[in-house]
C-alpha cells in the first residue's frame, strides 16, 4: 500500500436519491452509501420525485424519510412549478437552495412559462441560492432575472462551450451566477452516447469532443463539479421509453484522482471544485473532522457488482482507475472502512440542522 492521502469530505451539490416515490431504483440508505463508498460526505438532494417536492407538507414528509435512513450527511432542494410561491417563506430555512427546471428532465417539471419563472425570481428569498437547469437561451433569461431581482444563481451541469461562455460574460460583469459541470460531461463524450445509446441518455446530452476539451480547458474559471447521480434500472434504460440520466456519486472520486495522475488535475483543484466552493456557494461550513484515506496508487477496476447503488450499474464499469478509498471520517466518526458501512442509517444530518 502506498502512502495515503487524506482529503476533505466531497460535497456532491447535486443527487437524485428517489426517496420517496421511486425506491425501487435507490433510496437515502443505498444512495447516501453509495456516497460514502466515493469519499462523498454530503450530498444535496433534488426535488423531482415522483410527487415533487413542491410543498411544505412533501417537504417535511422527505425530510423524515431521509433522517432515518441517510448515512452521509444531506441537505434538501425545495421545488417549483411556479405556483406554490406561498411555500416559500415556510421552507426556506429547512433546504440548501430551490431548484428551478427551465429545460425538460425526468419528472417533468419544468416551468414553461415566463412569466411564472419570474415570479419564483422575484419571490424566493434572496439569502437562499436558486440552482437552475438552463441550457441555450435559457440561461439568458435565468441571467437576466437574477439581475432585475437580485437573486444569487447557480446553473447546473454546464454541458458546452456556448453555455459556459454566457456564465463566464456574466461573471466578468460581477453578476452572482456560479455554475458546475458534471463528472460525465468531463469523462465521457457523444461518441460513447453513440455506442451504448440509450443506457447513456441523459439531460443535457453528451457533447463532441471540443465542447469536453473546452470544459477541462476551463476548469479553472468553473466552480464546481458534481455528479447528478441519477439511478435508474439498467432495463428502465434499455426500455422503449428510456428515462435520462446515470449513477456517479460513487465513481467520482477516483474518476478524478485518476485525471491527476494523467495531469489534467491537480489534488488542490479538486478540493476546491468539490469542497471548498461548494461551501462558499451553499455558506455551508463542513466539520473539521470530516476527511476520506484513500492510496492515491492503489489501481483498480469499477465493477457493478461491487456497487452500493441499488440500481446497480455505472456507465464507468470496467474503467481502470486510480484512488481506492480505504476510509471516511464524518464529524469524528469512522464512518466507511475497506467496502464497509459502519455507521447505522439516520447517522447522517441535515446540513440545514434537521429543522422542520
Ligand atoms: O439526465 C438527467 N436525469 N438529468 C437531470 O438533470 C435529472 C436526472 C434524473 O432525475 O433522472
Ligand atoms: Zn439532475
Amino acid at each position: 500500500m502506498g502512502k495515503l492521502l487524506r482529503l476533505p469530505g466531497l460535497i456532491d451539490i447535486h443527487v437524485h436519491l428517489r426517496d420517496p416515490g421511486q425506491t425501487h431504483k435507490e433510496d437515502f440508505l443505498t444512495g447516501t452509501s453509495a456516497a460514502l463508498a466515493g469519499g462523498v460526505t454530503t450530498v444535496f438532494d433534488m426535488p423531482n420525485n415522483k410527487e415533487p417536492i413542491f410543498s411544505y407538507g412533501r417537504l417535511k414528509e422527505k425530510i423524515e424519510i431521509a433522517k432515518r435512513k441517510a448515512v452521509c450527511d444531506w441537505g434538501l432542494y425545495f421545488g417549483t412549478d411556479g405556483q406554490n410561491i406561498k411555500e416559500f417563506e415556510k421552507v426556506v430555512d429547512k433546504v440548501v437552495g430551490l431548484k428551478v427546471y427551465l429545460n425538460l428532465t425526468t419528472g417533468k417539471i419544468l416551468i414553461e412559462n415566463e412569466k411564472l419563472v419570474e415570479k419564483v425570481f422575484k419571490y424566493w428569498p434572496k439569502n437562499k441560492i436558486i440552482v437552475v437547469h438552463a441550457e441555450g437561451e435559457k440561461i439568458d433569461l435565468a441571467i437576466g432575472l437574477c439581475k432585475k431581482y437580485n437573486n444569487k444563481i447557480h446553473i447546473t451541469h454546464i454541458s458546452n462551450r456556448q453555455d459556459l461562455d454566457k456564465i463566464l460574460e456574466a461573471k466578468l460583469k460581477k453578476i452572482p451566477v456560479t455554475c458546475d459541470v458534471t463528472i460525465n460531461h468531463l469523462f465521457l463524450d457523444k461518441h460513447d452516447a453513440d455506442f451504448y445509446k440509450d443506457l447513456l441518455v441523459m439531460k443535457p446530452s453528451l457533447q463532441n469532443e471540443d465542447e469536453v476539451d473546452y470544459l477541462w480547458e476551463n476548469l479553472p474559471r468553473i466552480d464546481c463539479i458534481a455528479t447528478d447521480h441519477a439511478p435508474h434500472l439498467a432495463s428502465e434504460k434499455r426500455s422503449f421509453d428510456p428515462p435520462t440520466g446515470v449513477t456517479g456519486v460513487e465513481t467520482m472520486l477516483p474518476l478524478l484522482l485518476t485525471a491527476v495522475k494523467q495531469k489534467r488535475l491537480t489534488i488542490k483543484e479538486i478540493v476546491r471544485l468539490t469542497n471548498t466552493d461548494p461551501q462558499i456557494i451553499f455558506g455551508y461550513k463542513q466539520d473539521k473532522n470530516t476527511y476520506v484515506e484513500l492510496d492515491p496508487e492503489e489501481e483498480y477496476k469499477i465493477d457493478n457488482k461491487r456497487l452500493f447503488t441499488k440500481c446497480g450499474w455505472s456507465p464507468y464499469h470496467g474503467w481502470k482507475v486510480y484512488g481506492k478509498v480505504k476510509k471516511v471520517i464524518l464529524r469524528g466518526e469512522k464512518v466507511f472502512e475497506e467496502g464497509k458501512v459502519l455507521i447505522k442509517p439516520g447517522f447522517g444530518l441535515n446540513i440545514c440542522y434537521n429543522k422542520v
